[in-house]
Formats: structure tokens, sequence, C-alpha cells
């Protein structure tokens, strides 16, 4: 069968492309490249003049088909309801959350019209794979067009409490909407609970464990946990440790013999970014010996820069950091260093292995997948040690990092701490354990399980075990 796959956007891989860490393209082009098909989605770029056409272009073994947006959809379908409405409900930011009735009609409208462009692109037998909580109501609109082929959906992000999602207009018709989809997959086997107890409680559906029937349709919701290439990271780390490239070498130079915090995260309230310098800064204070001694280095390629609470982070981290480096600081020991551009993967990968803690502590986040490149970045004999927040996905599957509460500076402070003083046989002893962790549910992994449950193959998805 062939895979066709669907996602908000789309990137068509070029020789110079820079990759930011973790995310969902990476996952999908490995997965998608090892077997051949068809990538559909938003290409990125704005043009007026609708419909937009769907452009395709072949790739190796991929065809890509890509489509523009108006500005208008930009506004109302990207940056209005995925990213003002539904991205901080479903990250449990009710305070940041802004509904407006006509960015929910361009979100409903740029679905009909991907779903009628992909509509003329599938053939009978293709097995089509959505992801994320832009397109949540596609498969609908490809049923009303009587498209029959298995298809599936992976939520990359939170899915909240039903009380949380109840919050926003129009819910019940939004969540019924996943009941044309044969399988549903999600980060954790709580928000596997979290969706089916809302088609329950807010649609009338009714369900027998992880299969839910609402009207003549029956769905499966369950947990597939995303892993990462766990080989090809960690090879690549060792080949950056070995010809270092020039940022780490000059990061090499420019710390000495200091020690290394390393944060890596799009610039996105949900990271908790400011949350950590201001961690950071307590770890200082409250242990003053240790300054001069250790530097944070966070790397933050910006976001959604045209969405206000993003430009705000933008400031507000700036300004954090700026404090604490004045208030802290000497003349020749810089505390923080904010970094806001991406880096390639293998330059990232070099500063996972040069950095003795893996800070990552959103305040909530669908799994987190730069915890699992930390640890596949790490040097067996003298690995560096994970501090990672208990609301992130990954925290359910790794629990030999330091788990802390983002919330609560004090304990990341001490986490901080207790990493840098770990003594190497505790710290190789967590380290085994997380990287078999990783290794065993891997992004090879993960879209086999995903697939085969898709293609209903028998016995496939009792074969899960995380
Ligand atoms: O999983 C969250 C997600 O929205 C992914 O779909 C995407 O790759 C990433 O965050 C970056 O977001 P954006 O496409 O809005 O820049």
């Amino acid at each position: 069968m062939r895979l066709v796959i669907v996602s908000n956007r789309v990137t068509i891989p070029d020789r110079h492309e820079k990759v930011m860490a973790g995310g969902l393209a990476v996952a999908l082009r490995e997965a998608l490249e090892q077997r051949g098909g068809l990538w559909f989605g938003w290409s990125g770029a704005v043009s007026e003049g609708a419909p937009a056409p769907v452009r395709q272009v072949e790739h190796g073994n991929v065809t890509y088909a890509v489509t523009d947006l108006s500005e208008a959809e930009r506004q109302s379908y990207y940056l209005g309801f995925s990213n003002r409405a539904l991205w901080p409900l479903m990250h449990y930011r009710l305070g940041l959350t802004e509904f407006q009735r006509s960015d929910y009609m361009g979100y409903l409208g740029v679905n009909r019209r991907f779903a009628r462009a992909l509509a003329g692109l599938i053939k009978p037998d293709d097995m089509i794979w959505i992801h994320d909580y832009h397109l949540i109501p596609l498969a609908a609109e490809l049923r009303r067009r009587g498209v029959t082929n298995r298809i599936g959906y992976f939520h990359h992000i939170p899915w909240p409490a039903a009380e949380i999602m109840g919050v926003l207009p129009f819910s019940a018709t939004l969540i019924r909407t996943m009941a044309a989809y044969d399988l549903v997959g999600m980060q954790t086997e709580v928000d596997a609970r979290n969706l089916i107890d809302g088609l329950v409680s807010l649609c009338g559906a009714r369900s027998d464990g992880r299969r839910v029937r609402l009207g003549p349709r029956e769905t499966t919701v369950r947990a597939f946990p995303i892993g990462i290439d766990v080989e090809g990271f960690r090879r690549l780390a060792a080949a950056s440790a070995r010809q270092a490239t020039t940022p780490l070498r000059a990061t090499r130079e420019s710390l000495g013999q200091r020690k290394l915090v390393i944060g890596v995260d799009r610039l996105d309230y949900s990271k908790g970014i400011v949350q950590r310098l201001e961690a950071f800064g307590e770890f200082l204070r409250d242990h003053p010996e240790e300054r001069g001694r250790v530097s944070l280095l966070q790397i933050a390629p910006p976001s959604r820069s045209d969405v206000p609470e993003y430009a705000d982070l933008d400031r507000q981290s700036d300004e954090v950091a700026g404090r604490l480096n004045a208030q802290l600081g000497e003349f020749d020991w810089t505390p923080i260093r904010v970094v806001k551009k991406a880096y390639s993967r293998k330059a990232l990968a070099g500063f996972y292995r040069r950095a003795q803690v893996g800070l990552v502590t959103p305040m909530r986040d669908g799994m987190n997948l730069v915890a699992k490149e930390y640890i596949a970045a790490q040097d067996p004999a003298d690995p560096g040690v994970l501090v990672l927040s208990r609301f992130a996905g990954a925290a359910q599957q790794m629990s030999e990092a330091l788990i802390v509460n983002p919330f609560d500076s004090h304990e990341v402070a001490e986490a901080i701490r207790t990493a840098l003083a770990m003594p190497k046989t505790e710290r190789i002893r967590r380290f085994e354990k997380l990287y078999a962790i990783i290794a065993a549910t891997d992004i090879d992994w993960w879209t086999r399980q995903y697939l085969l449950a898709l293609s209903g193959e028998a016995g496939a998805a009792e074969a899960l075990a995380v």
C-alpha cells in the first residue's frame, strides 16, 4: 500500500537546508523516505489568487504535493485558530487562548480545500496518515467526498482533559470529526484517555476500552510515543565530537574547562524557556561556589513571530537573560547565552555531547524529542544527565532522568546542582537505561507500529509494548 502523509507544513528537501532539532518534519521525512509515497500540505508560502494550485515535486521515492495559503487563510487557519486557539488550549494555557469565530471558519475552509485537492491525488489502495492539530477535520471532509481508504491521524501535542477542551466554542463539533479516522494515535496513554473521555462526554460516543463508536463508525484511540533515529543521531554526535564543527569548536574554546548546561527549543511559551532561565539564576544564587564554573547555552530559534504571545516571549526572554547576566556575570564569565537561531543537526548533536546537563523543562509538551536527542548524543563512557519536566510526554518513558516540576524553580535549580555533581557510575547507570528505552522505541519502531495498526493487520495493535 502506498503511504500518503498529510501535514500542515511540508518542506521539500534541498541540499542547503538547516533543520531544526526535533519536531514533526524530521520524524516524518525519515519515515516516508524509508517506504516512498506522497506528502501533501502547505508549502509554507503565501500567494493570492484563490484557490492556489497544487505543485508536485519528485524527490527520490517521495512525491511532494504542496499548495500555498492566501494571506487570509494564513491569518485565520494557521496563526488564528491553530496557534492562538488550539495550541494554547491543548497546552493547558486557558489564559492565552483566543477564540475568533472567523478564524474557526477559516480553519474549516482550509481543511475543506485540502480535502478537495487531496481527494484528486489518492489511489484506492493508499493508506492516509494525517498529522497534527491543524488538520483535525480533514478525514471528515475526505469522507464527505466519498474517500473510503484507511485514514489515520497522529496528534503530536497534548490532548487536554475534556473539561479543558469543552471551553472551546464548537468543541463537540470539532472533536466529533475525530470519529472519521480509523486510528487516532496519541503521544501518551493520558492523552488517549482524555480524547476518549471527550468523545464520550461531549459527543455522546460509546467506548469499549480503546475503541470508540460514534454513529456508524468505529475508531481506535491509542498511544504511540514518537521516537527519533537514535542510531543516526548517535553517529552524528560521535562524528561531531571527533571533527568539531565550527560552532562546537568555538564553544569549546570560549568555555574552556567550564561545564555546560544546554536547552534547545523553538521559542515557544510551552517550552518554559523563561522559567528555565530564572531557575538557572536561582541555582547560581543558591550555590555561589558554582559561579564561573558553568554556563547555560539556550538555543531558541524564533517561531510563529506573527502571533503576539510569541513576540512577547521573545522580548521577555531577552530581558530575563540580560538581567541575570548583569546581576550574576563576571568580566570573564557570562552565565547565560541565549542564541536565537537554528543550527544544523550535526552542530546540535555536538552541542548536546559537550553539555554535562540537558535541561528539558517544558510547562507542557506532547513528547519532546530534544530529551531523546540529548541522550542519543551522549558519550557512553562519560554521559551527561537529563533534567526533564514531568509535563513532557517523554517523562512517561524516561523515568531515569531527573524528573522535575517546571513550575517549581527551586526544584529545577536543585536538579541542576544534583546533575552537575552526579558521580560517573550513577550517570552511566541512568544513561544506559534511558538509551535502551529510546533505542527500543525509535522512529522506525514508531512508524512500523503505527502503520501496522492502521493497516489493520491482525494482532499488530496488541503488539505494542511501551
Ligand atoms: O508538533 C508541533 C508543531 O506544530 C509541528 O507540527 C511543527 O513541525 C512544529 O510544531 C513547528 O511549528 P510551525 O510549523 O508552526 O513553525
